[in-house]
C-alpha cells in the first residue's frame, strides 16, 4: 500500500522531534501502522535555518496555507502553536477534509468544542495526545484504558517547565529567572513562559482532561488558575521541614455540588509518589471507582517525549483512514450528543486544608490575635511554625496548616489577619491535598 502522505506546520522542537523519530523508526512505525507514514511538505517562518532535523526530501515554505490546499496530503500536523494561524490552519485544513494531529493544548482547550464538532461533521479527526503531559499517553488512558470507570478525580503535574523550576529551586537552591531561562534553552517552555508559569498552560491541559474524564464540554474560562511565580526559596523549605513538597496541580474533582478545576501550587504530602516527580517529568493521578487509583508518568515536554504523541496519533489516524466515522473513538470520549452540563464550581465553594505564611511583628499577643481569628471562624489549625527573627528584620514568618475549610471563610479569615497591625505583608496561601 502507497505511504500515508503528511504535511507538517511547524518545524520548531516538537516538529524537529517529529521529522526525527518518524525517520528513525519508520520501519517500526509502518509495520504498526499498516502503511509507511511520511513527511512530504513541511512550514515555517524561516526556511534557511538550521533545524535539529534533517530536511532532505521534504518540500519546504513559508505559507502553511500551500501546505493545508494540498490535494496530495491526507493528515496535517499542526505545530505552530498559540490559538491565531494556527486555529486558521486546523480550520482549514478540516474544511479540505483532512485528519489533524496537534499538539496545540491552547488551541483545543478554547477552541475544541468548535473544532470536534466541524470535524464530526467533515468525517475527520482530530487527534491531541500531545497536548497533554508531553510523551504520556494520557488521554488514550483516560479515553479508552479506563472506559469501564466512573472517574472521580485526577490529579496531575502537568507543565514540565513549572516542574523543573519548582525542582531546581528545591534541589540547588538555584533562583527563578535563571531555571527558566534555561527552560526555554531546553525547549520546555512556551513561546510566551508566562503560560507556564502562571498556570495557563496547565489550565488549558486540565480543561481538556476534565472534559474527557467526565463527559463534559472544555470549559477554559471556568478552571481557577494560580502560578508558582509568588513561591519563595523559604517556603519550599518550610514545606520540607512539615513533611510536604510543593507541587503545581491541576485537579479536577466531581462533588456533588459540582466539578472543581483547579491549578495552582499544592503542598502533598512527601511520601506521596507524586511529590517525587522532579525536573522536566510530569505525572497523572487518576482515580475511577472500579480501577482505584492510577498513576501515569513520563517526559512533560521536550522534543523528542513529545513527538512519541504525535507520531501515535499518526499511527491512530493510518489505522483508522478507511473506518466508518462513527464507529471511531469520539474526540472527547463520550459520544458528542452524551456530553453532560455538570456546573463548575466557583473557586469560593471548593474545600481544602491550606498552609499561611504570615509576616508578622516579633511582639506577644500577635499569635494569639491570629489563632482567635481562625478559631471564630470555626477553622481548625494543624500545626504551628514560629522562625526566629533574623538581624536585619524585626518581623518573623508565621507557618501555619490548617484542617479542610471552604475557600470563602478562608478568604474572610485571611481579609482579617492582613488587617492586623502587627502583620506587615500579604498572607502566602497555599492549597493542600492529601491524594489519597
Ligand atoms: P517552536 O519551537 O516555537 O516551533 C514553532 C514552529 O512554528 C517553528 O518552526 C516556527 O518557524 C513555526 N511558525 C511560527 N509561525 C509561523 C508562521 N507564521 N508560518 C509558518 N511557520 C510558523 O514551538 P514548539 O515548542 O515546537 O511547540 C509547538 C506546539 O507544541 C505548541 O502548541 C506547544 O504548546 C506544543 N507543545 C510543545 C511542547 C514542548 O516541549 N516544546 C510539548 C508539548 C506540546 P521557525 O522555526 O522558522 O521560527
Ligand atoms: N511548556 C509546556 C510544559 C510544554 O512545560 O509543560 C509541554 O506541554
Amino acid at each position: 500500500m502507497k505511504p500515508v502522505k503528511v504535511g507538517l506546520l511547524g518545524l520548531g522542537t516538537v516538529g524537529g522531534g517529529t521529522v526525527n523519530v518518524l525517520k528513525r523508526n519508520a520501519e517500526e512505525i509502518a509495520r504498526r501502522a499498516g502503511r509507511g507514514i511520511v513527511i512530504t511538505h513541511a512550514a515555517a517562518r524561516d526556511i534557511s535555518k538550521a533545524r535539529i532535523c534533517d530536511t532532505t526530501g521534504i518540500t519546504l515554505t513559508t505559507d502553511p496555507c500551500e501546505v493545508v490546499d494540498n490535494p496530495e496530503l491526507d493528515v496535517i500536523v499542526e505545530l505552530i502553536g498559540g490559538d491565531g494561524l494556527a486555529w486558521e490552519m486546523v480550520n482549514r485544513a478540516i474544511d479540505n477534509g483532512k485528519h489533524v494531529v496537534t499538539a496545540n493544548k491552547a488551541l483545543i482547550a478554547k477552541y475544541g468544542n468548535h473544532i470536534f464538532a466541524k470535524a464530526q461533521q467533515k468525517g475527520v479527526m482530530v487527534a491531541f495526545e500531545a497536548a497533554v503531559a508531553g510523551g504520556i499517553p494520557i488521554i488514550k488512558a483516560i479515553r479508552e484504558g479506563l472506559a469501564a470507570n466512573r472517574i472521580e478525580w485526577l490529579a496531575g503535574i502537568i507543565n514540565g517547565t513549572g516542574n523543573f523550576i519548582l525542582t531546581e529551586m528545591r534541589d540547588k537552591g538555584r533562583d527563578f529567572a535563571d531555571v527558566l531561562a534555561e527552560a526555554q534553552r531546553l525547549g520546555y517552555a512556551e513561546a510566551d513562559p508566562t503560560f507556564d508559569v502562571e498556570g495557563i498552560d496547565a489550565a488549558h491541559k486540565l480543561t481538556i482532561l476534565a472534559a474527557i474524564a467526565f463527559g463534559i464540554p472544555l470549559q477554559f474560562d471556568k478552571v481557577y488558575t494560580e502560578g508558582i511565580t509568588r513561591i519563595t526559596r523559604e517556603d519550599v523549605a518550610y514545606a520540607e521541614q512539615l513533611g510536604y513538597r510543593i507541587k503545581h496541580l491541576g485537579v479536577a474533582r466531581r462533588t456533588n455540588g459540582g466539578i472543581e478545576l483547579r491549578v495552582h501550587p499544592t503542598l502533598i504530602p512527601a511520601r506521596r509518589l507524586i511529590a517525587n516527580v522532579d525536573g522536566v517529568m510530569n505525572s497523572v493521578l487518576v482515580k475511577g471507582d472500579a480501577v482505584g487509583p492510577t498513576l501515569y508518568y513520563g517526559a512533560g515536554a521536550g522534543a523528542e517525549p513529545t513527538a512519541s504523541a504525535v507520531v501515535a496519533d499518526l499511527v491512530d489516524v493510518v489505522r483508522t483512514l478507511t473506518s466508518d466515522p462513527n464507529n471511531r473513538v469520539p474526540h472527547l470520549a463520550f459520544q458528542p450528543d452524551a456530553l453532560h452540563d455538570i456546573p463548575i464550581l466557583p473557586m469560593e465553594q471548593v474545600e481544602t486544608a491550606y498552609y499561611l505564611r504570615l509576616q508578622a511583628q516579633d511582639k506577644p499577643g500577635v499569635l494569639a490575635d491570629v489563632t482567635r481569628i481562625l478559631g471564630d471562624l470555626d477553622i481548625s489549625i494543624e500545626a504551628v511554625i514560629q522562625k526566629e527573627p533574623s538581624e536585619e528584620d524585626s518581623t518573623v514568618p508565621v507557618i501555619l496548616l490548617t484542617r479542610r475549610v471552604r475557600e470563602e471563610k478562608m478568604n474572610r479569615a485571611i481579609a482579617q489577619i492582613e488587617a492586623l497591625a502587627a502583620i506587615s505583608a500579604p498572607v502566602m496561601r497555599m492549597r493542600m491535598e492529601s491524594l489519597k
